[in-house]
C-alpha cells in the first residue's frame, strides 16, 4: 500500500478517530489545528487578522452518523457566527454538509444548514460548504441551489481531480468558489489520477473562473500555481477585489504573509475542535513530508 493511501486508510478509520478524540491535539496536529476550543480558535484568528488575513474557520468532525452529533455541530458552527459578529473578526465559515447529517437524511441536513446560513446571512457573513467525496458530490450542490433560493451568502468548492469539474463550474460561475486540485482518493471512472493531468486541469479552472466567474479563491500550497496567477491577473487586469489566496494554517507560514504583505487577499483555512484526526490524517496524505511536523513535536517536547 502507497503511503498516502495508508494515510488515507487511517483517516476513515472510525475507531482511531474516536480514541483521538479522547485526547488534546496530540502527533503534531497542534501545528495544522488552530484549537480545541472556540476561545482557542478566536485567539488565532485575531494574530492573522493582525497581518491582515482573514480566516474560513472549520469546526472539525467526520464520521456522522447520529442525528445528536450532526445537532452538536450545528449548535457549534452557530456559536462561532455568533462570535464572528459579536467580535467583529475578519472571518467567515466552511462546512461539509456530512457533518451536518447528508449521510443521515438529505432533508434533516439542509434544515441544519439552512439554520446556520440563515444566521450567517443576518450578520453578513459567507458560508462555504466544503466538497468530499464523489458520493456526496451532488448532493452537496443540490444543498447550495435550494439554499441559493432564500441565501446568497454561500459558495462552495471545485475538485480539479473530477473529469466533469469543467461542467461544474461553468454551471456554479455565478457562485463564488474555491478551487482546489482535490483530497479524496477517488475511482479512475469519476477522477484524473496523475498529478500532471490535475495540475493542468486545475490551473485551466482557475484561468476561467478568474475570468468569468464571480469570486474566485486560489486554495493551494503550490508555488508554481500561485506564480502562475500572479502573472495571469496581472496580465488579464483581473482586479484583487475578484479573487483571493487561501492556504490552511499551519503550512507555509511564511509564504501566507508574504502573499498578504505584497497586497494580495489572502484567507487561511482554520480547522478547531476535538475531531481533528481525519483532517490531520488527510494533509499527511496529501504531503508525507508533512511527518516531519509529528517529529518535530514529538521530538521537541
Ligand atoms: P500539492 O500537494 O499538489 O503540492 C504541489 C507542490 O507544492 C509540491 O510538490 C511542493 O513543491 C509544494 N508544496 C505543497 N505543500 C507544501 C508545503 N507544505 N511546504 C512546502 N512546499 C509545499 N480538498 C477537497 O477535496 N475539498 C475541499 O473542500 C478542500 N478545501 C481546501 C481548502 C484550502 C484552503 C486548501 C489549501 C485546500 C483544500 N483542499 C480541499 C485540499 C486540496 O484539494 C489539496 O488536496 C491540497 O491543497 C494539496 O494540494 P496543493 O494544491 O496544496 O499542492
Amino acid at each position: 500500500m502507497a503511503l498516502k493511501d495508508f494515510f488515507i486508510y487511517l483517516s476513515e478509520n472510525r475507531i482511531l478517530n474516536s480514541a483521538a478524540q479522547r485526547y488534546g491535539l496530540r502527533l503534531g496536529a497542534q501545528s495544522v489545528v488552530a484549537g480545541v476550543s472556540i476561545e482557542e480558535t478566536v485567539k488565532s484568528i485575531k494574530e492573522l487578522n493582525k497581518q491582515n488575513i482573514s480566516c474560513t474557520v472549520d469546526n472539525l468532525g467526520e464520521f456522522v452518523y447520529e442525528k445528536s452529533e450532526a445537532i452538536e455541530a450545528k449548535n457549534k458552527i452557530l456559536e462561532v457566527i455568533q462570535v464572528i459578529h459579536d467580535e467583529n473578526l475578519d472571518a467567515h465559515i466552511s462546512l461539509k454538509p456530512s457533518q451536518l447529517g447528508l449521510d443521515i437524511e438529505y432533508e434533516f441536513c439542509k434544515e441544519n444548514l439552512k439554520e446556520i446560513v440563515a444566521l450567517a446571512h443576518q450578520y453578513n457573513i459567507f458560508v462555504n460548504f466544503d466538497m468530499e467525496d464523489y458520493a456526496r458530490l451532488h448532493s452537496s450542490f443540490e444543498l447550495l441551489e435550494e439554499l441559493n433560493k432564500e441565501f446568497d451568502n454561500i459558495g462552495t468548492v471545485i475538485q480539479a481531480y473530477f473529469f466533469e469539474s469543467e461542467e461544474l463550474i461553468e454551471k456554479y460561475k455565478d457562485f463564488r468558489l474555491r478551487i482546489v486540485k482535490g483530497a479524496y482518493k477517488e475511482p479512475e471512472n469519476v477522477a484524473y489520477q496523475t498529478k500532471s493531468e490535475i495540475d493542468k486541469n486545475y490551473i485551466k479552472l482557475i484561468e476561467y473562473h478568474l475570468l468569468n466567474g464571480k469570486f474566485t479563491s486560489i486554495a493551494t500550497h503550490d508555488h508554481r500555481v500561485i506564480n502562475h496567477v500572479k502573472a495571469f491577473v496581472k496580465k488579464h487586469n483581473i482586479p484583487n477585489e475578484k479573487f483571493e489566496f487561501q492556504m490552511l494554517y499551519g503550512f507555509r507560514k511564511e509564504m501566507q504573509y508574504d502573499l498578504a504583505k505584497e497586497g494580495f487577499n489572502f484567507c487561511t483555512y482554520l480547522p478547531f475542535g476535538k475531531d481533528w484526526y481525519g483532517y490531520f490524517m488527510r494533509r499527511l496524505a496529501e504531503r508525507p513530508q508533512n511527518l516531519s511536523l509529528v517529529t518535530k513535536q514529538v521530538f521537541n517536547k
